[in-house]
C-alpha cells in the first residue's frame, strides 16, 4: 500500500479547488487520459466547481508489460477541438514523460490556449523527455504501482488505492 483512498480523496480535492481557482473565468476542456486516467479525472472534474468540458484522449506507451514501449500513440475522440480553449490534461502517471510530452505537442498544434498537466503520481527519477508536470498528487519513487487506474497487464485499475506491484508478481 502505497496511498490509501482517504489519502487519495483528500489530495485530489486539494488539487480540484487549486485548479477551479487557476481557471475560473476561463474557457476550459480537462482532457482525461485513457484508460488510466479515466478515474483521476472523473474523481477531479468532481472536484472543480467551475463550468468546464471534458474530453477524453487515447494514448499509450505501454505495451502488457511495466517497460515503456517508448513511442505514445495518440486518439483525440472525434470532433474535439483544442482551438481557443485552455486544456488541462489529466493523467494517472508521469514516468519517461514520452507520453504527455507528444500529447502537449498535438494539442498545442491544434490551436490550445495552453496546455497544462495535472497528474495523479510522478516519477521524476524515471523522465526521459523534458516535460513540465504542471500539477502532482504525489511524487513517488521508482516502482511499478497499480490501482486508482494504474494497471499491470489490464488488471487492479479498479483498486480505490494505490499499491506497489511485488516484483514476484511480475518477475522483474
Ligand atoms: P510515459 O510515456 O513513459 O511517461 O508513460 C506514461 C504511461 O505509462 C502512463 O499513462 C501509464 O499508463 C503507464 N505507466 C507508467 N508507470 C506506470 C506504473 O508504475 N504502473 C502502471 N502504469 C504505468
Ligand atoms: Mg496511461
Amino acid at each position: 500500500m502505497l496511498f490509501t483512498e482517504e489519502q487519495i480523496k483528500s489530495r485530489v480535492k486539494q488539487l480540484g479547488k487549486q485548479l477551479a481557482r487557476e481557471y475560473a473565468g476561463k474557457p476550459l476542456v480537462v482532457l482525461g487520459v485513457l484508460n488510466g486516467g479515466a478515474i483521476f479525472c472523473a474523481d477531479l472534474v468532481r472536484a472543480m466547481d467551475i463550468p468546464l468540458g471534458l474530453a477524453f484522449v487515447r494514448a499509450s506507451s505501454y505495451g502488457d508489460g511495466t517497460v515503456s514501449r517508448g513511442e505514445a500513440d495518440i486518439f483525440l475522440e472525434q470532433g474535439f477541438s483544442a482551438r481557443g480553449r485552455h486544456v488541462l490534461i489529466a493523467e494517472d502517471i508521469a514516468d519517461t514523460g514520452k507520453t504527455l510530452a507528444a500529447l502537449k505537442e498535438r494539442l498545442l498544434s491544434c490551436g490550445a490556449l495552453s496546455v497544462k498537466v495535472c497528474c495523479m503520481l510522478n516519477k521524476p527519477s524515471r523522465r526521459q523527455v523534458a516535460v513540465r508536470v504542471d500539477h502532482v498528487g504525489f511524487d513517488i519513487p521508482d516502482e511499478f504501482v497499480v490501482g486508482y487506474g494504474l494497471d499491470y497487464a489490464g488488471r487492479f485499475r479498479n483498486l480505490p488505492y494505490i499499491g506497489v506491484l511485488s516484483r514476484e508478481a511480475y518477475g522483474g
